[in-house]
């Protein structure tokens, strides 16, 4: 993998992130703008990302990374999806992502429902009719329905779901650290995984590059929702684009609420270098991931 910056697998998401989205019948268009308006306002793209740096630290060449953006894209909406009904009122009740009015702010409760809903199906149709095109071609065809059983996998319930379910009803409880890492691993974490693992497959990995990849993801999974938690008590609302101090006005369950600070970023150099350690046998062949893990932990300091 030659030197490849972060910015320029973002700018390919960015460049992609629409493609995806179907016409629509001018009847129903208040839900494409309303997809229109999360998918476009910013974003990190992490997961996206990951994906298609996944697909190219495997060895999968530049037609096999082309070919994986539906996936990253896809991810994308199933993640922005996941932010749009975290942020309704009956969650977490949130009025600010990526910048701008969260929205359900500015489209209203019922298309916000609709706009997660039309995402994540969306996701699963341009999957499915890339798929398509590869009936003919065994092996592209496998790899593809391995991705798509990782990125559903990751999303469902014994991924994102039900992280989402258990950091619900943890509010106004106290957790205990298993509980808290079974939230993490599962409504952060698990997408993360997703990423890695779907880009993989679809890069052609072997069974070492596939387990190394899942123990890095698993431990930045971790890392980032302890980072994401930290931010939330002292990070900069405008960098963030979101509210800070909202999971203390939610009692939500978080790492902050069982450890003071210090020990909090502790164990998010631990996780950090953990999820480094994974890949430290590929030494320079991995450095995009062990940046990508230390510039995330940096973003706390
Ligand atoms: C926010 O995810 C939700 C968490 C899992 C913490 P991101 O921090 O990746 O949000 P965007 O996509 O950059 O807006
Ligand atoms: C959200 O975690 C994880 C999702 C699956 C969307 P948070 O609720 O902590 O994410 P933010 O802080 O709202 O971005
Ligand atoms: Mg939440
Ligand atoms: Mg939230
Ligand atoms: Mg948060």
């Amino acid at each position: 993998m030659d030197n490849i910056s972060y910015s320029t697998y973002k700018n390919l998401i960015d460049n992609h992130i629409l493609d995806f989205i179907p016409e629509i019948d001018h009847k129903s268009i208040t839900v494409y703008e309303s997809m229109k308006y999360s998918l476009t306002a910013g974003g990190k793209r992490i997961r996206p990302v990951l994906l298609l740096a996944a697909c190219e630290f495997v060895g999968g060449n530049s037609a096999d990374v082309k070919g994986a953006i539906t996936y990253a894209c896809a991810l994308e909406y199933i993640h922005t999806y996941s932010l749009i009904h975290d942020d309704l009122p009956a969650m977490d009740d949130d009025e600010l992502r990526r910048g701008v009015p969260t929205n359900h702010v500015v489209f209203g409760e019922a298309m916000a429902v609709l706009a997660g809903d039309g995402l994540l199906s969306t996701a699963f149709e341009a999957m499915n009719k890339d798929m398509l095109l590869y009936l003919d071609d065994p092996v592209k065809l496998k790899r593809r329905i391995r991705a798509i059983y990782e990125i559903s996998k990751s999303a469902g319930c014994r991924g994102m779901i039900a992280g989402q379910v258990a950091d619900i009803e943890a509010e106004n409880k106290q957790c205990s650290k298993e509980m808290l890492d079974y939230i993490h691993l599962n409504k952060t974490a698990a997408l993360i995984i997703g990423a890695v693992r779907a880009g993989a497959y679809l890069g052609g990995a072997n069974e070492q590059q596939l387990r190394d990849l899942t123990g890095y993801a698993e431990n930045l999974g971790l890392a980032f929702q302890i980072a994401d938690d930290i931010l939330d008590i002292c990070g900069d609302e405008a960098e963030m684009g979101k509210k800070a101090h909202n999971d203390q006005k939610k009692n939500k369950s978080t790492y902050p609420c069982l450890y003071d600070l210090e020990d909090c970023k502790e164990y998010l150099s631990e996780l950090t270098e953990t999820a480094v350690s994974f890949l430290e046998s590929y030494y320079d062949e991995a450095e995009f991931f062990t940046k990508l893990a230390e510039d995330m932990a940096v973003r706390v300091k």
